[in-house]
């Protein structure tokens, strides 16, 4: 990223825990980020906090950087877009943390020479923690999708994926962290039921699913092989089980990814349209 210059296009909350990101783990300094924004107020407090550049004109942010950024929400897209297509160039990388807008959505109002990524990132981004799924337009050269990557690293574990996939990325990690926020309060109760002090139940609780997922993760064995190794027979575990395959959690999960997934497609749609 040495000298690279990189706009946001909206200073909300994604495009901030972005450039926390990248100030934090240095591989930006704040002279190469603008921030466009049209709240005062915000631009004001983004440039204090990080000593970056603000703006609230689009157009000269379009301009600044080699890589855009286009952080603002899905229902005023079109109207951005139209804004800055007369600053926008081929030279530039145009990358799109827009929930929903395809690319050939983005080409049909910026240009069709123009280079595009689109990502997929979830809220845990904002401490980074995030799953971004990333992929490229047909101008999109492997670089850019590799400085795009670099970029999202700073928030998160980034995974390449074909653009068709966006609806079922957003239906997994986009929403995911809902399912899990609920699947915690869920067993935090259970806990509580049980006598458990409610801030005692709930630490239990987050350890025991970030040391499953870092289990899953290190050990790289199947999910199922490290649950039989917790499930001795009559033994309490395998009594929790049951209860849990009886009420269909599997069915009840894959259906939610499903419905969510369902829902993206149709969300797409009508802001593609
Ligand atoms: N947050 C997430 O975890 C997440 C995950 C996946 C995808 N995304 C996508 O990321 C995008 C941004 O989300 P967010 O959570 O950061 O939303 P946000 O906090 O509402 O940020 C959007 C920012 O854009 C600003 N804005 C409004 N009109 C503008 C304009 N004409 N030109 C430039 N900036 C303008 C808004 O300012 P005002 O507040 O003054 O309107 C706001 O600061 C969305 O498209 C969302 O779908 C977010």
């Amino acid at each position: 990223m040495k000298g690279k210059k990189i706009s946001f296009i909206g200073g909300g909350n994604m495009a901030e825990a972005m450039l926390r990101g990248l100030l934090k783990r240095k591989i930006i300094a704040p002279k190469q980020l603008l921030v466009s924004e049209p709240r005062g107020e915000r631009t004001r407090f983004l440039s204090q906090k990080y000593r970056i550049l603000v703006t609230s004109d689009n157009k000269a942010a379009a301009r600044f950087g080699e890589i855009i950024i286009l952080a603002v929400k899905p229902q005023i897209i079109k109207g951005v877009l139209q804004e800055i297509a007369g600053a926008v160039t081929s030279k530039q990388v145009i990358i799109s943390i827009v929930a929903g807008i395809t690319i050939a959505f983005i080409a049909s109002q910026i240009g069709k020479d123009k280079r595009i990524v689109r990502t997929m990132p979830n809220t845990p981004s904002q401490i980074g923690e995030g799953a971004i799924a990333l992929c490229g337009g047909g101008r999109a050269t492997p670089n850019d999708i590799r400085v795009a990557r670099e970029l999202f690293a700073a928030v998160g574990t980034t995974l390449i994926i074909p653009e068709t996939h966006m609806d079922a990325v957003t239906g997994l990690s986009g929403s995911g962290p809902a399912y899990i926020f609920l699947i915690i309060e869920a067993l935090t109760d259970g806990g509580v039921q049980m006598g458990l002090p409610r801030d005692v139940a709930q630490s239990l609780v987050l350890q025991t699913i970030i040391g499953s997922g870092r289990m899953v993760l290190e050990t790289g064995d199947h999910p199922s092989k490290l649950k039989d190794l917790v499930t001795s027979p009559g033994g309490t575990t395998i009594a929790g089980l049951h209860v849990l395959e009886e009420n269909g959690i599997r069915g009840a999960l894959i259906n939610a990814v499903v419905a969510a997934s369902e829902r993206s497609r149709e969300l797409s749609q009508a802001l593609n349209d």
